[in-house]
């Protein structure tokens, strides 16, 4: 499987540091002569721009609202997002659960609203520091996930995505080891196998995402288990998302 790498670029990034990033990420892609696949999830505000200025790149957006329309003020819509070519968004990122009360039951609507509209979904699950030090991490993300995909049919899981982030290891500089991240991401594939069956658990994208950066984003990668990373800090900077992309396609 092609590995998938996926920028979060967070509420970073005006119009003229986008172009800057166009200008040297077109330069460095020509030579690279294997690509892994990747995306760059952008503010909102910067969709419609990014997707008319970054023609290599997939764009994503960070979040968006189960509705379709309606009197939700400064949300915005998967509909909107479709209106505008953009083909999905992550949703329950650590941070929009912890920041702006996105609850299981909210992040259900979200990935149920973007699944069923043939849209792609990026779900977001990880567990505290606290959660891991008390070796509660797969019962957290376990909850995480039933809740999430809680009545999505199997038809529409087709577009779904899963990003393991242990909260603890976001911005932080601090990894799990690459087996944690094995064991775990194999008991997610064991559940959700449970949930629905051994093909949809076979075929779905797993990323790991959480302080991944040059010096340790091989280790992850090379793991046939682990289908990509979804990608903070260390992707702001093209020349780094350029590197991403390099190893992940030796990872292939
Ligand atoms: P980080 O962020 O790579 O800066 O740790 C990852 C994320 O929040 O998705």
């Amino acid at each position: 499987m092609k590995k998938l790498i996926i920028a979060n670029w967070k509420m970073f990034k005006t119009k003229l540091e986008i172009d800057n990033f166009k200008k040297r990420f077109e330069e460095l892609l020509p030579f690279l002569n294997k690509k892994s696949d990747y995306a760059i999830a952008v503010s909102s505000i910067y969709l419609d721009y990014a997707k008319t200025n970054l023609k290599n790149i997939e764009i994503i957006a960070q979040d968006c609202y189960f509705e379709k329309e309606g009197a939700f003020t400064g949300n915005i819509s998967y509909n909107q997002l479709l209106d505008c070519n953009i083909k999905g968004s992550i949703v329950g990122h650590s941070e929009r659960r912890s920041l702006f009360n996105d609850t299981d039951e909210i992040i259900n609507k979200k990935t149920k609203s973007l699944l069923e509209n043939n849209m792609l979904c990026v779900l977001c699950v990880g567990e505290s520091d606290f959660e891991y030090q008390n070796n509660k991490s797969f019962e957290v993300v376990k909850n995480q996930i039933e809740k999430a995909l809680n009545n999505i049919k199997k038809i529409s899981l087709k577009n779904l995505i899963i990003a393991y982030e242990p909260i603890w290891a976001i911005g932080t500089g601090k990894i799990p080891t690459v087996e944690e991240v094995n064991n775990l991401i194999k008991k997610i594939r064991l559940l959700i196998a449970q949930l629905y069956d051994n093909l949809v658990a076979d075929e779905l994208k797993i990323l790991y995402g959480g302080s991944v950066n040059n010096k340790n984003a091989k280790e992850f990668l090379s793991s046939k288990n682990i289908n990509g990373a979804l990608v903070g800090g260390f992707s702001l900077d093209p020349n780094n998302f350029i590197e991403l992309i390099k190893i992940g396609a030796e990872c292939e």
